[in-house]
């Protein structure tokens, strides 16, 4: 029998729509790309797949090798997936607060880890990951953030799924920005098909913020394939309105994490401005992997539950 690899089954993410707890327009749709579904439990498994096969076919690669990466987390739980199936080594710089369920999860699955500091964020790992790079010259650092392999994974995948799952209608593209490979490619993908479509970038309107694996662009050190130019509309997003999406839904039977409900929440924002359209947020991960995290699910005081409307 031929069967596929866990590492072939990426992508192909489900649809579904928005629980109808917002009133909306009547033309209006709002449609979740659930990434959480991907084999490693997040829209990273795309991008990670494609950076180790560029590896790969570049020879940079080669059996046996040890992969060196700097990710918040789904990057590298996705590295790690990868590199267990293909047999290398993972050495993955992460800060030290990454939640706990995330260190162990990555523990378990053999990656070998490299704390850094917690003030710094993805930067000060990725600062980590380029001195190591240059102490240990036969590791090869996959460089997430400036690898046009990552835009290209979404531009090959993503954005066609979603043109296909649509059937050509979305109208608006909503996705957070980290390393900012998701919006990039899917976005590019989209605009070729249809010019007029609106790509809407959301980002944290702090840089202290709850959206994991989120940046805030204006203090972060901005990713080498961030392309301003992708985006038609960007919406600043609080941790509150986005932690509070996430337990709205979770109440509904779905579970998302910190930056699908900042999406969605921009998805409801733009929604609500329009007469007809077919909204795409993009969910990057799912719940489950927060639930170590009370302050997420914790309602803010006098939080009235939100009701799917009759
Ligand atoms: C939970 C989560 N949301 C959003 C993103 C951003 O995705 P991208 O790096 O494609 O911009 C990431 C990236 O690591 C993530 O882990």
């Amino acid at each position: 029998m031929d069967l596929p690899s866990f590492v072939e089954i990426i992508g192909n993410t489900p649809l579904v729509g928005l629980p109808a707890v917002f009133e909306l327009p009547d033309g209006v749709q709002i449609a979740l790309k659930l990434e959480g579904r991907n084999p490693s439990g997040s829209v990273k498994a795309r991008a990670a797949r494609s950076i180790v096969q560029e590896a790969e076919r570049a020879g940079r690669l080669k059996p046996g090798g040890t992969i060196l990466d700097a990710s918040s987390g789904n990057t590298g739980i996705a590295y790690a997936v990868i590199a267990g199936q293909r047999g290398y080594r993972l050495v993955l710089c992460l800060p030290k607060n990454a939640s706990a369920q995330r260190q162990q999860l990555l523990k378990t699955l053999g990656t070998e880890i490299v704390h850094t500091s917690p003030l710094e964020g993805t930067d000060g790992a990725q600062a980590e990951a380029v001195t190591l790079a240059d102490d240990h010259g036969d590791w090869v650092y996959l460089n997430q953030y400036d690898n046009d392999a990552n835009w290209r994974a979404h531009y090959q995948t993503t954005g066609p799924e979603i043109w296909n799952q649509t059937q050509g209608t979305v109208t608006h593209f909503v996705a957070t920005v980290g390393t900012s490979g998701t919006l990039t490619g899917t976005g590019r993908y989209l605009r070729e098909q249809r010019k007029d479509v609106q790509i809407v970038e959301v980002q944290p309107d702090s840089p202290l913020h709850g959206l994991e694996g989120v940046k805030h662009m204006q203090t972060a050190r901005v990713p080498g394939i961030y392309d301003p130019g992708v985006a038609t509309d960007r919406r600043a997003m609080s941790t509150e309105r986005s932690f509070r999406m996430v337990r709205c839904l979770a109440h509904h039977g779905l579970l998302l994490g910190p930056s699908g409900g900042a999406a969605v929440q921009a998805a409801v924002d733009v929604a609500r401005d329009l007469t007809h359209g077919v909204v795409v947020a993009i969910v990057p991960d799912s719940g489950s992997r927060y639930l170590s995290e009370p302050h997420i699910w914790t309602p803010a005081e006098g939080e009235v539950p939100c009701r799917l409307a009759s």
